[in-house]
């Protein structure tokens, strides 16, 4: 178990490296596209953002009405020992630690707007965050800007498709895990986060159905042919959620109450009541960490495969570029070389 938390933690400064070296969305097989992520998909106002919140158990993300995110967030948990204080950082700040996530939230907010203006316009540059805490499981989340239908006053007419090809670009690397969000209280059969889902993912192995909003849905209706896998049947159980609504949000609802509220929810619930134990954000958390950590035993051999052919590419750049190097760039490569030999002994560790 140890092991598998350091490998995991190896994993996140990986990625983390590899996003310093603009490695996101290259062309063929790389380091990044070879470890597992978990991004959300869904339509705008879907919930995606409360979900991510829910799963990490802060309050952080923009969340509200419209198109809110704009830019893919990059979120790093890193579960750190018990009674260490809880902070978080960003790669574009490296040097500042935020305790206040009231502060990561607005740090969030310039930081996109840095980039694509105070517009609606959206941008394919992500936004890389770690958040270090006894309280979060080590995972690697993405945020995505939600799919639309229609451009808005001030977005250019593209951007209905350019949205689907960023969000595309992410779910549809094979080791990308997707949380496809669909509010229940809207048709499921129309969910843009199936559809889109079903088209990357046929099979469903690598999709998790999350149904948001069972709060509202309409009087006499339920989503149990959902939740139960009548519907729209995944590899994977379906999991309701009941995230903050507007209101609650407004009235500044804590993280702690919300996930309270949440279980009081489904236990109390005519409906679901029989499924509590298997519905809201702690469960989907739980969730996500133990398939997280299935899909890496499974790859272990052929990472260590791609990890000594990177070790061996980033020698002969090394050469290339000739040693020693003053540039930034060297001391990048060299960074990840660093981490690719740490994360080789501690496979070889893991398989003895
Ligand atoms: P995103 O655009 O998909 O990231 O969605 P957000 O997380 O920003 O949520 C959009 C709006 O829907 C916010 O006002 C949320 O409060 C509200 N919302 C999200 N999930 C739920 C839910 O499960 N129940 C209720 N009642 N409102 C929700
Ligand atoms: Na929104
Ligand atoms: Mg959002």
């Amino acid at each position: 178990m140890a092991t598998m938390k350091s490998l995991i933690g190896l994993i996140n400064k990986i990625q983390r490296a590899c996003t310093v070296l603009g490695d996101h969305g290259g062309e063929g097989m790389s380091l990044w596209e070879a470890l597992p992520t978990v991004a959300v998909v869904g339509g705008q106002s879907s919930g995606k953002s409360s979900v991510l919140e829910s799963v990490v158990g802060r309050d952080f993300l923009p969340r509200g009405s419209g198109i809110v995110t704009r830019r893919p967030l990059v979120l790093q948990l890193h579960k750190t020992d018990e009674g260490t204080t809880e902070y978080a950082e960003f790669l574009h700040a490296p040097r500042k630690k935020f305790t206040d996530f009231a502060a990561v939230r607005k740090e969030i907010e310039d930081e996109t707007d840095r980039i694509t203006g105070k517009s609606k316009q959206i941008s394919n540059k992500p936004i890389q965050l770690s958040i270090y805490s006894p309280n979060v499981v080590n995972l690697t989340l993405i945020d995505l800007p939600g799919l639309t239908k229609v451009a808005v006053e001030g977005q250019p007419d593209s951007i209905v498709q350019d949205i689907e090809n960023m969000v595309r670009s992410y779910v549809e690397k094979p080791n990308c895990i997707i949380l496809a969000i669909s509010p229940a209280n809207q048709d499921i059969a129309t969910s843009d986060a199936i559809k889109l889902a079903r088209e990357v993912d046929p099979t469903g192995e690598r999709t998790f159905g999350v149904a948001t909003k069972l709060d509202i849905m309409d009087k006499g209706t339920d989503c149990l042919d959902v939740l139960e896998g009548r519907s729209y049947r995944l590899q994977h159980p379906w999991v309701g959620i009941v995230n903050r609504s507007q209101a609650d949000i407004n009235k500044r609802v804590d993280m702690i109450a919300a996930r309270r509220k949440e279980r009081e929810y489904f236990e109390t619930s005519p409906e679901y009541g029989h499924l509590a134990s298997r519905m809201g954000s702690e469960y989907l958390a739980k969730l996500l960490s133990q398939h997280l950590e299935t899909v890496i035993r499974q790859k272990i051999p052929s990472i260590v495969a791609l990890i000594n052919k990177s070790i061996d590419e980033i020698n002969a750049e090394l050469d290339r570029i000739g040693r020693p190097i003053a540039v930034d760039s060297g001391a990048q490569l060299y960074t990840i070389l660093e981490l690719c030999r740490a994360f080789d002994r501690v496979f070889k560790e893991h398989l003895d």
